[in-house]
Protein backbone atom coordinates (compact mmCIF):
# COMPACT_ATOMS: atom_id res chain seq x y z
CA UNK A 1 0.00 0.00 0.00
CA UNK A 2 1.05 3.53 -0.66
CA UNK A 3 1.58 5.99 2.13
CA UNK A 4 0.67 9.61 2.43
CA UNK A 5 3.04 11.90 3.85
CA UNK A 6 1.56 15.04 5.43
CA UNK A 7 4.03 18.31 5.33
CA UNK A 8 3.59 19.61 8.26
CA UNK A 9 6.79 22.07 7.81
CA UNK A 10 5.76 25.42 9.93
CA UNK A 11 6.63 27.15 6.25
CA UNK A 12 4.11 25.27 4.46
CA UNK A 13 1.38 25.52 7.15
CA UNK A 14 1.72 29.08 7.18
CA UNK A 15 1.49 29.77 3.60
CA UNK A 16 -2.00 27.19 3.64
CA UNK A 17 -3.24 29.10 6.10
CA UNK A 18 -3.17 32.04 4.11
CA UNK A 19 -3.78 29.88 0.69
CA UNK A 20 -7.10 29.25 2.07
CA UNK A 21 -8.31 32.05 3.07
CA UNK A 22 -11.43 33.50 0.80
CA UNK A 23 -10.02 37.14 0.76
CA UNK A 24 -6.77 35.71 -0.71
CA UNK A 25 -7.18 37.51 -3.86
CA UNK A 26 -5.93 35.67 -7.16
CA UNK A 27 -2.08 37.25 -7.33
CA UNK A 28 -1.45 36.37 -3.67
CA UNK A 29 -2.94 33.11 -4.02
CA UNK A 30 -0.75 32.01 -7.38
CA UNK A 31 2.57 33.15 -5.74
CA UNK A 32 1.57 30.96 -2.51
CA UNK A 33 0.99 28.09 -4.57
CA UNK A 34 4.02 28.15 -6.32
CA UNK A 35 5.83 28.77 -3.07
CA UNK A 36 4.02 25.62 -1.38
CA UNK A 37 5.40 23.61 -4.18
CA UNK A 38 8.34 24.48 -4.10
CA UNK A 39 8.40 23.39 -0.39
CA UNK A 40 6.77 20.09 -1.16
CA UNK A 41 9.09 19.07 -3.98
CA UNK A 42 11.84 19.98 -1.26
CA UNK A 43 10.42 16.92 0.87
CA UNK A 44 8.74 14.87 -2.05
CA UNK A 45 12.24 14.26 -3.26
CA UNK A 46 13.85 13.66 -0.24
CA UNK A 47 14.55 9.90 -1.03
CA UNK A 48 15.71 10.01 -4.53
CA UNK A 49 19.05 8.44 -5.37
CA UNK A 50 22.44 9.95 -5.27
CA UNK A 51 25.92 8.83 -6.33
CA UNK A 52 29.46 10.46 -5.54
CA UNK A 53 31.02 12.23 -8.28
CA UNK A 54 34.50 14.02 -8.22
CA UNK A 55 34.93 17.98 -9.03
CA UNK A 56 37.71 20.53 -8.44
CA UNK A 57 37.44 22.91 -6.49
CA UNK A 58 39.72 25.78 -6.64
CA UNK A 59 41.60 24.77 -3.78
CA UNK A 60 40.93 20.72 -4.06
CA UNK A 61 39.74 17.89 -5.00
CA UNK A 62 36.18 16.85 -3.67
CA UNK A 63 34.12 14.07 -3.27
CA UNK A 64 30.75 15.33 -4.04
CA UNK A 65 27.33 13.71 -4.33
CA UNK A 66 24.36 14.06 -7.78
CA UNK A 67 21.44 12.96 -8.67
CA UNK A 68 21.43 9.66 -10.28
CA UNK A 69 18.96 6.82 -11.00
CA UNK A 70 15.97 7.67 -13.44
CA UNK A 71 15.74 11.39 -14.89
CA UNK A 72 12.27 12.97 -13.77
CA UNK A 73 9.30 14.35 -14.99
CA UNK A 74 7.20 16.43 -13.93
CA UNK A 75 3.44 16.22 -15.09
CA UNK A 76 0.58 18.31 -14.07
CA UNK A 77 -2.96 17.82 -14.27
CA UNK A 78 -4.61 20.50 -15.89
CA UNK A 79 -5.32 22.74 -15.79
CA UNK A 80 -4.88 23.94 -11.48
CA UNK A 81 -2.13 21.62 -11.74
CA UNK A 82 -0.12 24.35 -14.04
CA UNK A 83 0.26 26.52 -11.28
CA UNK A 84 2.46 24.16 -9.30
CA UNK A 85 4.96 23.52 -12.28
CA UNK A 86 7.46 26.60 -12.17
CA UNK A 87 8.43 26.04 -8.72
CA UNK A 88 9.63 22.15 -9.81
CA UNK A 89 11.16 23.21 -12.41
CA UNK A 90 13.35 25.69 -10.76
CA UNK A 91 14.47 23.37 -8.28
CA UNK A 92 14.79 20.80 -11.44
CA UNK A 93 15.43 22.23 -14.37
CA UNK A 94 16.45 19.23 -16.27
CA UNK A 95 12.77 17.68 -15.70
CA UNK A 96 10.99 17.00 -18.67
CA UNK A 97 7.05 18.17 -18.51
CA UNK A 98 4.20 16.23 -19.42
CA UNK A 99 0.56 18.13 -19.66
CA UNK A 100 -3.03 15.84 -18.56
CA UNK A 101 -6.25 17.73 -19.66
CA UNK A 102 -8.89 16.78 -17.11
CA UNK A 103 -12.12 18.39 -15.55
CA UNK A 104 -14.67 17.25 -13.33
CA UNK A 105 -17.74 16.98 -15.04
CA UNK A 106 -19.96 19.23 -12.87
CA UNK A 107 -23.10 17.15 -12.99
CA UNK A 108 -21.14 13.32 -12.33
CA UNK A 109 -17.46 14.65 -10.65
CA UNK A 110 -16.09 11.89 -12.97
CA UNK A 111 -12.94 13.39 -14.97
CA UNK A 112 -12.98 14.08 -18.93
CA UNK A 113 -10.09 13.79 -20.51
CA UNK A 114 -9.53 17.04 -22.86
CA UNK A 115 -5.41 16.56 -23.65
CA UNK A 116 -2.53 14.59 -23.21
CA UNK A 117 1.13 15.47 -24.10
CA UNK A 118 4.29 12.81 -22.51
CA UNK A 119 7.63 13.17 -22.94
CA UNK A 120 8.19 10.35 -25.82
CA UNK A 121 10.67 9.00 -23.08
CA UNK A 122 8.18 9.39 -20.22
CA UNK A 123 8.19 5.30 -19.18
CA UNK A 124 12.03 5.69 -18.04
CA UNK A 125 11.31 8.51 -16.04
CA UNK A 126 10.39 9.18 -12.34
CA UNK A 127 6.90 11.17 -12.47
CA UNK A 128 5.83 13.37 -9.64
CA UNK A 129 1.91 13.70 -10.59
CA UNK A 130 1.04 17.71 -9.32
CA UNK A 131 -2.62 19.22 -8.83
CA UNK A 132 -3.53 21.53 -6.11
CA UNK A 133 -6.62 19.41 -5.07
CA UNK A 134 -7.45 15.52 -4.31
CA UNK A 135 -11.01 15.36 -3.81
CA UNK A 136 -12.67 12.18 -5.10
CA UNK A 137 -9.54 11.38 -6.47
CA UNK A 138 -11.22 10.39 -9.93
CA UNK A 139 -9.08 12.83 -11.47
CA UNK A 140 -5.79 11.85 -10.35
CA UNK A 141 -6.39 7.75 -10.45
CA UNK A 142 -7.41 8.85 -14.39
CA UNK A 143 -3.42 10.57 -14.68
CA UNK A 144 -2.19 7.88 -13.04
CA UNK A 145 -3.93 5.37 -15.01
CA UNK A 146 -3.04 7.09 -18.35
CA UNK A 147 0.70 7.58 -17.16
CA UNK A 148 1.18 3.93 -16.74
CA UNK A 149 -0.40 2.68 -19.54
CA UNK A 150 3.02 4.39 -21.30
CA UNK A 151 4.87 1.89 -19.22
CA UNK A 152 5.90 4.09 -16.19
CA UNK A 153 6.36 3.26 -12.94
CA UNK A 154 7.69 5.13 -10.21
CA UNK A 155 5.14 7.66 -9.72
CA UNK A 156 4.62 10.27 -7.05
CA UNK A 157 1.51 12.42 -6.50
CA UNK A 158 1.74 16.13 -5.07
CA UNK A 159 -1.52 17.71 -3.90
CA UNK A 160 -1.62 20.58 -1.54
CA UNK A 161 -4.97 19.68 -0.15
CA UNK A 162 -6.28 16.15 -0.02
CA UNK A 163 -9.21 14.61 1.86
CA UNK A 164 -10.04 10.61 2.80
CA UNK A 165 -11.61 9.76 -0.06
CA UNK A 166 -9.41 10.68 -2.37
CA UNK A 167 -6.78 9.17 -0.34
CA UNK A 168 -8.52 6.20 -0.38
CA UNK A 169 -9.32 6.23 -3.54
CA UNK A 170 -5.57 6.57 -5.25
CA UNK A 171 -4.38 3.92 -2.67
CA UNK A 172 -7.24 1.38 -3.95
CA UNK A 173 -6.37 2.47 -7.67
CA UNK A 174 -2.94 2.36 -7.15
CA UNK A 175 -1.30 1.26 -4.11
CA UNK A 176 2.31 1.66 -5.46
CA UNK A 177 1.88 5.53 -5.61
CA UNK A 178 3.14 7.46 -2.52
CA UNK A 179 1.12 11.01 -1.68
CA UNK A 180 2.65 14.29 -0.65
CA UNK A 181 0.05 16.63 0.39
CA UNK A 182 -0.03 19.48 3.11
CA UNK A 183 -3.30 18.86 4.71
CA UNK A 184 -5.55 16.14 4.79
CA UNK A 185 -8.92 17.55 5.33
CA UNK A 186 -12.38 16.37 6.76
CA UNK A 187 -14.39 15.18 4.21
CA UNK A 188 -16.17 15.75 0.79
CA UNK A 189 -19.39 17.86 0.71
CA UNK A 190 -22.38 17.24 -1.88
CA UNK A 191 -20.45 18.95 -4.66
CA UNK A 192 -17.45 16.98 -4.06
CA UNK A 193 -16.13 19.78 -3.07
CA UNK A 194 -13.15 19.57 -0.34
CA UNK A 195 -14.15 20.62 3.17
CA UNK A 196 -12.65 23.09 4.24
CA UNK A 197 -10.71 23.11 1.49
CA UNK A 198 -10.17 26.12 -0.29
CA UNK A 199 -12.33 26.66 -2.77
CA UNK A 200 -11.55 26.28 -6.52
CA UNK A 201 -7.84 25.94 -6.96
CA UNK A 202 -8.20 26.11 -10.73
CA UNK A 203 -10.66 29.65 -10.54
CA UNK A 204 -8.44 30.98 -7.61
CA UNK A 205 -5.11 30.32 -9.73
CA UNK A 206 -6.84 31.82 -12.72
CA UNK A 207 -9.04 34.60 -11.61
CA UNK A 208 -12.06 33.03 -13.40
CA UNK A 209 -14.55 33.51 -10.79
C1 LIG B 1 -9.96 20.16 -9.85
C2 LIG B 1 -8.59 19.87 -9.27
C3 LIG B 1 -8.40 18.42 -9.61
C4 LIG B 1 -9.78 17.87 -9.48
C5 LIG B 1 -9.90 17.18 -8.17
O1 LIG B 1 -9.88 20.36 -11.19
O2 LIG B 1 -7.59 20.70 -9.78
O3 LIG B 1 -7.89 18.20 -10.90
O4 LIG B 1 -10.69 18.98 -9.52
O5 LIG B 1 -11.14 16.57 -8.06
P1 LIG B 1 -11.31 14.98 -8.03
O6 LIG B 1 -10.27 14.46 -7.08
O7 LIG B 1 -12.71 14.82 -7.53
O8 LIG B 1 -11.14 14.46 -9.41
P2 LIG B 1 -11.17 20.85 -12.06
O9 LIG B 1 -11.92 19.68 -12.58
O10 LIG B 1 -11.94 21.83 -11.25
O11 LIG B 1 -10.50 21.51 -13.32
P3 LIG B 1 -9.55 22.79 -13.45
O12 LIG B 1 -8.21 22.41 -12.89
O13 LIG B 1 -9.52 23.01 -14.91
O14 LIG B 1 -10.17 23.94 -12.70
N1 LIG C 1 -11.54 20.84 -7.11
C1 LIG C 1 -11.20 21.99 -6.49
O1 LIG C 1 -10.62 22.90 -7.10
N2 LIG C 1 -11.55 22.13 -5.20
C2 LIG C 1 -12.17 21.16 -4.51
O2 LIG C 1 -12.44 21.34 -3.32
C3 LIG C 1 -12.51 19.97 -5.18
C4 LIG C 1 -12.17 19.83 -6.48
Amino acid sequence: MGSVHVLDHPLIQHKLSILRCKDTGVKEFRELVGEISALMCYEATRNLPTEEVEVETPVAKAKVRVLSGKKLAIVPILRAGLGMVDAMIDLIPSAKVGHIGLYRDPETHLPVEYYCKMPPDIAERQVFIVDPMLATGGSAVAAIDFIKRYGCRGITLMNVIGCPEGVQAVHEAHPDVDIFVAAVDEKLNEHAYIVPGLGDAGDRIFGTK
